[in-house]
């Protein structure tokens, strides 16, 4: 589904803030997977998910998009702009998803688009029912306000509008960094609810980011742990699906020999 070939990166090249944040990644993923990615500030993970969506450019390294058919894409060297087609990205403000100056029924009419080409649209009585049903599914109570500005709506709500939004762009691969980090515990919940039921529902293949152990460990199928630029675990299937704190902490000190610090991961 996507592949990532011993990707590099490194900032500030030949200076002595040299710093090597990705050192030879490999990874793939199949359809459908759900991968949530933990490790300590700095270990790379922001990087990892601006090197997928093309944020910047890699050093060395190929990355590679394989399509339903098939068909292999190489995007190592494509644009962001372009990759936001395939690549669906969420971040931890609750307020960079949605355009807050526009109608929330404008918002969905734009992320159902892909973005403003072209943009001449009137929403007949059927879309609109149809956007009703779509955001009331997502339990906040809103349904009835697609005129109001989504500027109006709180954060948590507004996140989750973020996500219904991504995820009705029908993005091949789902990137989520710490998309939960800035809510209260309530509409964190609420949100983790939602990405876990749209995921199972139109299986989709996510990468999620997240210092939530909780979360880490009771969400999908897989588990990366990040440290200095390399993934040092990669667990799934049925290892993943009893996996424990005790179990990251066991296999952290088998691959680093030393112990896992709290406050290396442990972070909320
Ligand atoms: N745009 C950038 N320019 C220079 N250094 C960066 C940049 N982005 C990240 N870094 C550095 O790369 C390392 C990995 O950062 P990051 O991927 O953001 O970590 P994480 O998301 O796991 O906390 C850190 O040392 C960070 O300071
Ligand atoms: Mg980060």
């Amino acid at each position: 589904m996507i592949a990532l070939n011993d990707v590099h990166v490194i900032f500030a090249k030949g200076t002595p803030d040299e710093n090597h944040a990705l050192r030879g990644v490999n990874l793939q993923l199949d359809k459908g997977d759900f991968v949530t990615v933990i490790g300590s500030n700095g270990a790379g993970k922001s990087t990892l998910f601006n090197a997928i969506a093309g944020t910047y450019p890699v050093d060395s390294g190929t990355i590679t998009l394989t399509g339903a058919d098939g068909h292999v894409l190489d995007i190592t060297r494509e644009s962001e702009f372009k990759r936001a087609r395939r690549i669906g990205r969420i971040f931890q403000n609750p307020l960079i998803g949605t355009a807050g100056n526009m109608a929330l029924e404008d918002n969905l009419v734009i992320c159902e688009k892909k973005g403003f080409r072209g943009l001449t649209y009137t929403l007949n009585h059927k879309k609109r029912a149809e956007y009703r049903e779509k955001i009331k599914r997502l339990g906040l109570g809103i349904e009835g306000r697609l005129r109001d500005n989504v500027g109006l709506f709180s954060g948590g709500q507004r996140q989750a509008l973020t996500l219904l939004m991504t995820v009705m762009s029908r993005p091949e691969i789902l990137l989520l960094d710490e998309h939960t980090a800035a809510l209260d515990p309530v509409n964190a919940e609420l949100v983790m609810n939602l990405t876990r039921e749209f995921a199972r529902e139109q299986n989709l293949t996510v990468l999620m980011i997240t210092h939530n152990m909780k979360h880490a460990l009771e969400t999908g199928n897989r588990l990366l742990m990040m440290d200095g630029g390399e993934i040092i675990l990669d667990i799934a299937g049925g290892e993943k699906q009893n996996l424990t704190l005790a179990d990251i902490q066991e296999r952290f000190r088998a691959a680093k020999h030393r112990e896992l610090e709290n406050d290396e991961m442990l972070l909320s």
